[in-house]
């Protein structure tokens, strides 16, 4: 399957995006559009969520193909609540089990007018692919694609990190764990170096580093002690295990001892330092349970940035798509 990105792919003919498929192409400007819709789209806790009919008459099918809780209930949420119709295909029976291709699940879709695919799954390159071939009027949106890319998340972590610190230029970003396999990293690299953060570190044991072409600018560290040292966010990573195929891993105990986002460890960050996990987390693994529960997390303020982040994109997408409709 041919992967292309070039960062036309996701637009259209005028250069607005009509899918959401990478944050790779995004400038700046864009990426702060985006944030900034999300968090008018933001309610305090306890508040009533937003709501607005940005997407009234439009179909959202969510297909997601590999496991997700907080994705694809916030991808669902985020639609209820701007107005569309939404449809959750339970993977595990739909007929691609059967041996039906994806694009004639896709076709099928779009016959019953559902216009705004959600996907998530374990091959690189699909959403692309697929993009090529719906409608004009259809759009895919990228839910983690494979271990590259999972643009969503990337949008919500930043808006997580600007709730926290306000500016991005004078900060230094650490993202620890298993970096390799882990598309949450990539659109989280793109996003802080789109938005210009002062310094962004990655920090992974040497097998779970990504190899040297990728994850440009980034300063590399395979001492989490070394690379915690002084940065105002951290980010730790589940360890992807699922997309390991006979590597050489050590058991959980260890791997905590080694690379886990400690207290102890913390106190070498800077002091006003926050702490994030895109879920679902191994506590007491990649991360110790006093952390993921402590003063600096902001691991449920991520969740609820999901919901809002994700309205955002719908109601751009739909923008652009109404447009289109209108303008042709
Ligand atoms: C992540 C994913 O699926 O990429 N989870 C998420 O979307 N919040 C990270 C993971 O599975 O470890």
């Amino acid at each position: 399957m041919t992967r292309d990105l070039s960062p036309s792919v996701q637009r259209d003919a005028d250069g607005r995006l009509r899918h959401l498929i990478t944050l790779e192409g995004l400038s700046a400007d864009e990426l702060t559009a985006l944030l900034d819709l999300a968090q008018f789209y933001v309610r305090e806790a306890g508040d009533l969520p937003a709501r607005d009919q940005s997407l009234s008459g439009h179909t959202i099918a969510n297909l997601f193909f590999e496991p997700s809780t907080r994705t694809r209930v916030s991808f669902e949420l985020a639609a209820l609540r701007l107005g569309a119709d939404v449809v959750n295909l339970d993977m595990q029976s739909s007929s691609r089990v059967k041996g039906e291709t994806v694009l004639d699940t896709i076709y099928t879709l779009q016959a019953m007018h559902a216009d705004i695919l959600v996907m998530r799954d374990a091959e690189p390159g699909l959403p692309a692919y697929v993009a090529q071939f719906v409608a004009p009027h259809v759009c895919i949106l990228n839910a983690g694609e494979a271990h590259l890319s999972h643009p969503t998340q990337g949008l919500l972590d930043a808006l997580t990190v600007r709730q926290a610190k306000g500016d991005f230029a004078p900060l230094r970003v650490l993202i620890a764990g298993d970096i390799s396999h882990s598309r949450v990293a990539r659109s989280a690299w793109q996003a802080f170096t789109t938005l210009g953060v002062a310094e962004l570190r990655i920090a992974a044991p040497d097998d779970l580093m990504p190899g040297k072409g990728e994850f440009a600018g980034a300063t590399r560290f395979n001492d989490i002690d070394r690379a915690i040292a002084g940065v105002d966010v951290v980010m730790a990573l589940r360890i992807q295990r699922e997309r390991m195929r006979g590597a050489h891993m050590p058991d959980d105990a260890s791997y905590h001892r080694a690379f886990g986002i400690t207290a102890e460890r913390m106190k070498k960050a800077h002091p006003g330092a926050i702490v994030m996990h895109p879920g679902p987390m191994n506590r007491d693994v990649e991360i110790a349970s006093e952390v993921a529960d402590g003063p600096q997390s902001v691991i449920q303020q991520q969740v609820a940035n999901g919901v809002a982040v994700r309205m955002a994109v719908l109601a751009t997408i739909a923008r652009n798509v109404q447009s289109r409709r209108t303008f042709q």
